[in-house]
């Protein structure tokens, strides 16, 4: 598997969905549309499997994964969950992955966990990965479907652009409506923090909890890489395009592109090498979600540097931000 030069992509029917499980079921790795970003997904249980995803990203470093799974009973097979976990899993289906202990007799295979005595799970509201997880009947691991270091894909394109040969069929499901990863929760030691704020906002998640969550910046590093597992928060770069962003930015500099936001045009913005508005009604939802095909398209213009406009730090506005910070860090 994931031997041939040419990926497959076909529009995401039942056939296909049918297809992509004897895939999984045959070790190889299939492009899943879910409501945030695709991902790159396998066999939970099947070792060689999970690793073959580590391989097509080019991951430097064995990083833990996420299980997809149906619903909580299914959830509650791989991990345990306490009360604030149950409180969260309300939320389910959805943009949210809780980090909990795992089960006794978890069937994740180790690699997949990277020896981690957690383990993340997600049950997405996508209908194409719903009926994927429960045509095919187990747990499917997926990062991600982009190579490491690179922005994640909305699109089905984006997958082929990255993973072309390196994945055995991608489920074409259109663009993902939410556009940035999963929020990520770790309920462990009594303690809930977000490691990671994506596509379910703080506040729903708080509400939910009916407290605030704990901060998360006291968490050690647990590994290195560019996608760190234990508070993936703290790495420097990892939604990272080729091009400069130049955040916050007030006016746009000669040869610059622009990534707007709203309505207000900045002043050089009429000059921009390009320009693409995340949302000009100033949306953040529309702004998540056109994150980052934006980005990608900016880069692929082969410009040196993007201004990026303020975007607010509410709702969405904290994933983007974050997300948006990452793309701006240096990179070693
Ligand atoms: O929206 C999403 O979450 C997408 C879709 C495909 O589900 N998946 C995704 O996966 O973004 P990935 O691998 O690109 O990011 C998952 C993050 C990584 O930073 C990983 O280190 C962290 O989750 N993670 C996984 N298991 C963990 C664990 N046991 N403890 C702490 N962090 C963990
Ligand atoms: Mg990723």
């Amino acid at each position: 598997m994931t031997g041939g030069v040419i990926t497959k992509v076909t529009r995401a029917n039942s056939a296909a969905i049918r297809a992509a499980a004897d895939v999984l079921r045959a070790g190889g790795l299939v492009a899943i549309p879910t409501e945030t970003v695709y991902g790159l997904g396998a066999d939970a249980t099947d070792a060689t499997a999970v690793a073959r995803i580590y391989a097509a990203k080019g991951r430097p470093s064995f990083n833990p994964l996420i299980s997809h799974v149906s619903d909580l009973a299914a959830a509650r097979r791989i991990a345990q969950f306490d009360d604030a976990a149950l409180r969260l899993a309300a939320l389910w289906p959805g943009p949210l992955t809780l980090v909990l202990p795992k089960a006794q007799d978890c069937p994740v295979a180790e690699l997949a966990l990277a020896g981690l005595p957690t383990i993340a799970v997600r049950v997405p509201a996508h209908p194409v990965a719903r009926e994927l997880i429960a045509v095919f009947g187990k747990p499917i691991v997926a990062p991600s479907a982009n190579r490491s270091g690179h922005v994640s894909p909305t699109d089905a394109q984006h997958v082929v652009a990255d993973l072309d040969g390196r994945v055995d069929l991608v489920l074409d499901g259109g663009a993902t409506p939410v556009g940035v990863e999963s929020s990520i929760v770790a309920c462990l030691n009594g303690t809930t923090r977000l490691l990671r704020p994506g596509g379910l906002p703080r506040a729903e998640m708080e509400r939910a909890l009916g407290h605030r969550f704990a901060l998360a910046e006291d968490l050690p590093l647990m590994a290195d890489g560019d996608e760190a597992p234990i508070a993936p928060g703290m790495l420097a770069s990892h939604y990272a395009p080729r091009a400069r962003l130049r955040l916050n930015s007030d006016r746009v500099n000669e040869g610059e592109a622009v990534l707007a936001f709203g309505a207000t045009l900045l002043p050089g913005a009429k000059q921009a090498a390009m320009s693409l508005n995340l949302s000009e009604r100033g949306d953040l939802v529309e702004a998540a979600a056109n994150l980052f095909s934006h980005l990608r398209a900016l880069d692929a213009a082969d410009v040196t540097s993007i201004a990026v406009m303020p975007v607010p730090p509410e709702g969405l506005g904290e994933a983007i931000n974050d997300r948006l910070a990452r793309a701006a860090a240096p990179r070693p």
